[in-house]
């Protein structure tokens, strides 16, 4: 076995096998199961896009209505996950109550028949179905409202509109929702896919596996930045003030929020996507105020950092988006969560498949043969 040396975060050391996406982050490339992001973006709606990463092809026009029947079918909640959340204080923040509702998921399924094909799909379509239903009941329940029954009428994106602003959406938010669903689906071996991974290899459920991967991709390096970038944009406020902010974090070696890549080293297609869907909002619904300011950002940015290979991620144009549709800002994360729920499943179900435990090794730096001094003489 040829040990590899070690690297921080892991760094372009490959943790596994994958056929489920592709990444070339000196092209900006992003496949998913070999078919850019572009052409499903253009072309696809996000349950088709779901189905591609987990079974590995594109649905047959009865195999995906089947699917969409399936998760409108189950989209509701057991009605002691709504009590559960009536005791969660309103001011949780929406990451960890879905962590919380995730993992109390597996109290109603916890049957762990890995081997067993209908279990790996009803856990696909519960998971996939509840998520959207868990965020939005969250939302107007730490309101205190009772929260709305999903609608069986709705599409998914459509669906989960309604059940957070308590109004049907026009087709074309609901659309642009939904390829921003796409867009977030599946990114190869990112923090909360490893997380996924890592907690699959030990044959735990898959509601525990989400659970862990909504955990880690709340951090604000991770899906968390959608929501930080908002903040960074209020706090820079107009375009005059964006290169002082700039060079004043820089100064202080801040990170921008929104930007940098582990892999990409351009522009990410996905931002590239995310900044014409908010334009296409902005035309038909009115400039969001701080658009000016990041598309300035933007550019500073890349004359600052610009050769060190950092350019707009996936979460720097996202929440400009989100807010022209009505979501709240600290909703943009759980959002991400709803999308990458099945990208994080395709990977548990590959995962499945050839299964080896994670258990990777370390470079000892501690002390070897020290003695136990009593606490009389510390
Ligand atoms: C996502 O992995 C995925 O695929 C993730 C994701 C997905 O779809 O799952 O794409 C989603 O998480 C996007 C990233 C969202 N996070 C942010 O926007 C937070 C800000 N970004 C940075 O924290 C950072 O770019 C990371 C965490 C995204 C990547 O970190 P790396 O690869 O560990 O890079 P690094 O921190 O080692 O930085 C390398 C250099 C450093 O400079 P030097 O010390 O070498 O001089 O680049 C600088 C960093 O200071 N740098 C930044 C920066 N990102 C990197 N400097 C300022 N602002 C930034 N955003």
């Amino acid at each position: 076995m040829t040990v590899c040396e070690y690297r921080a975060g892991l760094e372009g050391i490959p943790a596994t096998q994958s056929s489920i996406s592709f990444v070339d982050g000196q092209r900006g490339v992003l496949e998913y199961r070999g078919i850019g992001i572009e052409e499903l973006a253009a072309k696809g709606n996000f349950l088709e896009t779901a189905y591609l990463l987990i079974w590995g092809d594109l649905p047959t026009k009865e195999e995906l209505e089947l699917f969409e029947y399936e998760i409108t079918y189950h989209r509701r909640l057991k009605y002691r996950i709504r009590d559960m959340m009536k005791c969660f204080p309103e001011s949780g923040h929406p990451m960890d109550a879905l962590q919380a509702c995730a993992a109390a998921l597996g109290l109603f399924y916890s049957r762990r028949a890995l081997d067993d094909p209908t279990y790996i799909r009803e856990a696909v379509v519960r998971l996939l179905a509840k998520i959207p239903t868990m965020v939005a009941a969250f939302q107007l329940m730490r309101k205190g409202n009772d929260p709305v029954q999903p609608r069986d009428d709705l599409g998914y994106a459509a669906n989960f509109l309604y059940m957070l602003n308590e109004r049907e959406p026009d087709p074309f938010p609901a659309h642009i929702f939904d390829v921003c669903l796409m867009l977030h689906a599946e990114h190869t071996i990112n923090a909360s896919t490893f997380s996924a991974l890592v907690t699959a290899s030990t044959l735990t459920d898959p509601y525990a596996v989400v659970a862990s991967a909504v955990g880690t991709l709340a951090g604000p390096l991770h899906g968390g930045a959608n929501e930080e970038v908002i903040v960074m944009l209020e706090e820079i406020g107009t375009v005059e003030n964006v290169r002082p902010w700039l060079e004043k974090q820089l100064a202080q070696k801040g990170k921008i929020m929104g930007f940098g890549h582990r892999v990409y080293k351009v522009k990410d297609p996905r931002a590239t996507i995310l900044q014409q869907l908010a334009e296409q909002l902005f035309e038909k619904y009115g400039r969001d105020e701080y658009y000016d300011v990041a598309v300035e950002l933007e550019r500073a940015v890349e004359d600052n950092l610009g050769h060190k290979g950092i350019y707009p991620n996936v979460d720097f144009y996202s929440g400009l988006v989100y807010r022209k549709l009505g979501i709240p800002s600290d909703l943009f994360t759980p959002v991400f969560a709803i999308s990458r729920t099945a990208g994080w499943l395709a990977h548990w179900k590959e995962q499945l498949n050839e299964n080896r435990i994670f258990r990777p090794t370390q470079i000892y730096t501690g002390l070897h043969e020290a003695t136990y001094v009593p606490i009389e003489h510390r």
